[in-house]
């Protein structure tokens, strides 16, 4: 288990194709708990992508941080994480977005609002069991 949070550094930004792998297991009365894909290190960072189970409200909330603000909600539908079992989330960069991929499911699509050009950290947070974060 890792300690969160958890911060991977991506020095080169994301270009299309990586894939950002997740592995953790959610407590049994689960909370929320995030991926923020985070344009720098410093503690008022933007966000070009904020990824945010939340099993309290049944749903996966997307979202930017823009200069301090944050946008507009995205939405999935449902949430196929469970509280005490594990877990798998792939972010996939494509030419338009990132795509959530949660088991075996393609959950979500979001539209780039910041380039993933920008992003320079992974972090990882708030009421999980973080097994491990690969880039590939
Ligand atoms: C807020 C919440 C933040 C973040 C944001 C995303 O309500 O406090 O942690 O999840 O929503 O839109």
């Amino acid at each position: 288990m890792k300690n969160v949070p958890h911060k991977t550094p991506l020095p080169e930004g994301v270009g299309v194709g990586k894939v950002m792998r997740i592995r953790g297991v959610v407590p049994n009365k689960a909370g929320r708990f995030y991926v923020n894909l985070l344009c720098s290190d410093e503690k008022d960072s933007e966000a070009a992508l904020h990824f945010n189970p939340r099993l309290d409200e049944s749903t996966v909330v997307f979202n930017t941080l823009e200069q301090g603000k944050w946008g507009k909600e995205e939405r999935g539908k449902g949430i196929p994480i469970q509280g005490g079992q594990p877990f798998e989330v792939l972010l996939i960069t494509t030419p338009e977005g990132f795509k959530a991929i949660i088991g075996d499911q393609e959950y979500h699509h979001f539209r780039y609002r910041i380039p993933a050009a920008r992003v320079r950290l992974l972090e990882v947070g708030g009421d999980v069991q973080l097994e491990s974060v690969r880039i590939f």
